[in-house]
């Protein structure tokens, strides 16, 4: 059985579990929260973490992996989430690379992975697995400049659901994937991520971490989980990190 910690409030889930963390909690550990005050996205953004609305938990990963795998298992995670919130909900899910879960072009959820130090042994690192979704969050739970851009399960469904409910879904299907990640590789998940895939064949924007914009096509997400993006002059980039979203408009490309 794997151990939970649940907590009313907490400034970030991503933090507690990281203190345990380093006090030996075991793989599969979670942190679950009804309420973070100071939720953390991906690119230092905040999450909204309003209570009994979404789902905010951290779960540890011990995966004895090699540096280079840390980026499989983001996908993996995203994968994971994906594949329950469609057996849940009946609805179709779509990820925006690396880990943005979205449902009929609208934000449902992220993912934020923290890794320990990745030098060392291998079976030393950890990986914090943090997710927000959006559940049972009805327009006005949103603030306004989200109104547009973000969705729950519930405006999509029209049902409420039992968050812990999803919750154990999640990280019982994540330990699984993982089992397999470790037993037949990557490629059957990468299939299965590949068909989720909202940026495929896409023209896209990148930010680059160094703060340059490029503009090209997405062409999917490569063994090693990296994002490959061609731009104007053919030159194929390699994403490991930044923001890549939907170009404006095509227009903007050309
Ligand atoms: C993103 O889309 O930018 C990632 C959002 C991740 C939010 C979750 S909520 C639980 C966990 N704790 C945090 O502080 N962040 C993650």
């Amino acid at each position: 059985m794997n151990d939970t910690l649940y907590l009313a409030t907490v400034d970030s889930t991503n933090r507690v579990a990281r203190e345990h963390a380093g006090e030996g909690k075991p793989h599969g550990f979670a942190v679950l929260a009804a309420r973070q005050t100071a939720g953390r996205g991906r690119l230092g953004k905040s999450w909204q973490s309003p209570p009994g609305k979404g789902l905010y938990a951290t779960i540890l990963l011990r995966p004895g992996l090699d540096v280079e795998e840390y980026a499989k298992i983001t996908l993996t995670a995203g994968l994971a989430v994906s594949l329950v919130l469609e057996e849940m909900c009946q609805l179709a899910v779509e990820l925006k690379w690396p880990n943005d879960i979205y449902i009929s072009g609208r934000k449902c959820g992220g993912i934020l992975v923290e890794t320990s130090s990745l030098q060392g042994e291998a079976d030393e690192h950890f990986a914090l697995v943090g997710i927000g979704i959006n559940i049972n969050s009805d327009r006005e739970s949103f603030p306004p400049e989200l109104r547009k851009s973000a969705t729950s399960l519930l405006l999509e469904s029209g049902k409420e659901y039992d968050i812990l409910t999803v919750f154990a879904g999640i990280r019982a299907r994540l330990l699984q994937l993982l089992l397999q990640l470790a037993d037949e590789g990557f490629d059957d998940i990468l299939r299965q991520w590949r068909e989720r895939d909202m940026l495929q064949g896409k023209w896209t924007q990148w930010l680059t971490p160094a703060g340059a914009v490029v503009y090209g096509e997405s062409l999917g997400v490569d063994g090693s989980g990296m994002l490959s993006v061609k731009d104007r002059s053919g030159r194929i980039h390699e994403v490991l990190s930044g923001d890549v979203t939907l170009a404006a408009s095509v227009q903007e490309m050309k």
